[in-house]
């Protein structure tokens, strides 16, 4: 059986150690040794779990998910060689993209999360999702037979890159414009608010389609119909951090988009401007 260690014991995190937890043997990694209480909505069970340091912990693991936030990515990172062996497989549990840039000493993937959340103090309340989706290889078809029978799925994806722009594209529209108008899902009902979410989506998908990815013509309407699913008092992410003044995972998915358009020498106004101004919104230190 694999040894697997989950780092972060957030939302996402926590919620994957007790998905995987019956049926392998799970450490859940955090700042500190802790505990955490674990409510599920869809079972309406509540659990505990326990959480150990990271930073104290001694051992290495065949599979290591990261689970902190994109932002908090490099704090993690050197502590991998402590954890890791010659054939430790990383998955990236994060929204975003571009991070496995400082993961290029691992055997790592970009994982995309459907997984829904939230911590709160010492809880954590996992409401839907249960799935990563990750690149298929000889790695990941092995790892996803062996989770075959846990509560969490793995999604095996021939080309992950259109996966990873799809979510982005999804995170871009509405977590821009809730972050930037400081305001829930409703806040699309504003004829402007509307306009300038499908215009990031439509340069969104234009930055896609110059790397590469291959897009459905109908993906703009296809995302805002998403949005116009969604409860009028939806927050994103995103919104909750400008509320809470914490920091923005802006660099991973606006900045992202934003630097492939510029290396595209793309005309991505809206894209650029909403950039800049979410990066103003950023807690100074
Ligand atoms: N929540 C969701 O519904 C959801 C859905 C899809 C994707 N995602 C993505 O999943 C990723 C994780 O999000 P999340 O919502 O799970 O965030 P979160 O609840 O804030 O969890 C991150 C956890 O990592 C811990 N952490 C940060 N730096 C650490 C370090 N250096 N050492 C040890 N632990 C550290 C944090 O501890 P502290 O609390 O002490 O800082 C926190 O417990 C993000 O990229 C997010 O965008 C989230």
């Amino acid at each position: 059986m694999s040894n697997i260690a989950v780092i972060g014991a957030g939302a996402v995190g926590t919620a994957i150690a007790m998905m995987l937890q019956p049926t392998s043997s799970v450490t859940l990694l955090g700042r500190q040794d802790a505990t955490r209480i674990y409510d599920d909505w869809e079972t309406q069970t509540q659990q505990t779990i326990d959480v150990q340091s990271l930073t104290t912990y001694q051992g290495t693991f065949d599979i290591i998910f990261i689970a902190v936030k994109t932002h908090q990515l490099p704090a993690v990172v050197p502590h991998l060689s402590r954890l890791t062996h010659s054939k430790t497989v990383v998955i990236l549990a994060q929204n975003g993209y571009g991070q496995l840039d400082l993961l290029a000493d691992y055997q790592a993937y970009q994982g995309v999360v459907y997984i829904s959340g939230e911590k709160n103090g010492t809880h954590v309340t996992h409401f839907r999702d249960r799935r990563i989706h990750i690149q298929r290889d000889q790695y990941t078809e092995q790892f996803a037979k062996q989770l075959a029978n846990s509560n969490l799925e793995l999604v095996l994806e021939n080309t992950i890159e259109q996966t990873i722009w799809y979510k982005l594209l999804v995170n871009l529209g509405i977590n821009t414009v809730t972050a930037l108008t400081q305001d829930t899902a409703r806040v699309l009902k504003r004829p402007d608010i509307y306009e300038l979410c499908r215009q990031l989506l439509i340069e969104g998908s234009k930055v896609a389609r110059a790397c590469g990815v291959s897009l459905p013509n109908t993906i703009v309407t296809d995302i805002m119909q998403i949005y116009a699913g969604y409860p009028d008092e939806m927050g994103t992410s995103m919104y909750y951090d400008v509320k809470n003044q914490q920091p923005l995972e802006v660099e991973a998915i606006q900045g992202y988009i934003y630097r492939q358009s510029q290396q595209h020498h793309l005309d991505t106004p809206t894209l650029d401007r909403c950039y800049h101004d979410l990066k103003q919104l950023e807690p100074t230190a």
